[in-house]
């Protein structure tokens, strides 16, 4: 079986409105693989949502290809897409909207199954009472109602409800944002336990890098809508390449005050780049992006790198 589950190549998703084309997404090209979580990090409006939703499918992307699990789904329409429905499920900011207040916590849970016609009554309210479990709630919680829930609970739910058609992927976006700082650390880590439990496969998207670390074993950069620097976790952390990157890193609070660096710089964002840049592998699987200009100077200073062996 390939490695690879997703695999979305120049993908570029635009909206249009009275000002003009936002480009939401331009240009980014990721894979995501088996079994790992992709961390995607940027700024609010850099694009992390739409790129999420684009390569599910919400969005039909203006350019580019997405291939899920082998197949290539860029242009499927709703009929042919319904399979993948299944397979890649969503964990939203905030459950409160996202989970009706109407039904009760079995019905919510339940109702994917039943949409997809999985399974009796009676294996359906099994299955969804093994995930409340496995979610660290209640089997009393079945038949009560969101708004009986607190907000780290109703995510719990909304966790439930992601997993129970056994989707190949996970799209996280912002998770814990809307939760309590003290409550955020407990999600977080039920995630994390399931991840490994399941051997899931995420996308996890968050503005916070400390989350994004934490979750992640690889951690894509996103800004303006473009890729910008990709990395294992503790290659993009420890030795970040492409200034925005550099700032982001600069930008997290350090509460010990031994490790803060006085001499932080401020770091002049480079502008929107007219083409979506190129991202060059400077190795370590460690990825930036770079225009040419870049890229030949990379080439010439590895060259004189490796030259300097024979010296
Ligand atoms: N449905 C939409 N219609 C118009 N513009 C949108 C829509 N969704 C997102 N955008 C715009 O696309 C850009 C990226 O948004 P988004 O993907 O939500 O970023 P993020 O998730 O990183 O905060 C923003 O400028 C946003 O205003
Ligand atoms: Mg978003």
């Amino acid at each position: 079986m390939d490695n690879l589950l997703v695999r979305a190549q120049n993908l570029s998703k635009y909206f249009t409105d009275s000002s003009g084309i936002h480009k939401a997404v331009d240009g980014v090209s990721l894979n995501i693989h088996r079994g790992e979580t992709l961390g995607i990090v940027g700024e609010s409006g850099s694009g992390k949502t739409t790129l999420g939703r684009t390569i599910m499918r919400l969005y039909r992307p203006e350019h580019g290809q997405i291939w899920f699990d082998g197949k290539e789904i860029t242009n499927l329409n709703k009929g042919k897409l319904r399979p993948y429905r299944k397979e890649i499920q969503m964990i939203f900011q905030n459950p409160y909207e996202s989970l009706s207040p109407r039904f009760t916590v079995g019905e919510i849970l339940e109702e994917p199954l039943y949409i997809q016609k999985i399974g009796t009554k009676k294996e359906r309210m099994d299955k969804a009472l093994r995930l409340l479990e496995k979610v660290g709630l209640p089997r009393t919680s079945y038949h009560r109602k969101i708004h009986e829930f607190s907000g780290g609970q109703r995510q719990r739910i909304g966790i439930a409800r992601a997993l129970i058609l056994e989707p190949k992927l996970v799209i996280a976006d912002e998770p814990v944002s809307a939760l309590d700082v003290s409550v955020q650390a407990q999600v977080l880590n039920l995630l994390k336990d399931l991840q490994a439990e399941l051997n899931l496969t995420c996308l996890f998207i968050s503005h916070d890098l400390s989350v994004v670390h934490y979750m992640s074993d690889r951690v894509a950069v996103m800004y303006l809508g473009h890729l910008i620097e990709l990395a294992p976790k503790e290659e993009l952390y420890r030795n970040p390449i492409h200034p925005y990157t550099k700032s982001l890193l600069a930008s997290i609070p350090v509460a010990d005050p031994e490790r803060r660096n006085p001499y932080r710089e401020p770091i002049i964002l480079p502008e929107k780049p007219l083409y979506p840049p190129q991202l060059v592998n400077i190795g370590n699987d460690h990825y930036v992006s770079a225009n040419m200009i870049h890229i030949k100077k990379f080439e010439i200073e590895s060259y004189q790198q490796e030259m300097s062996y024979y010296k």
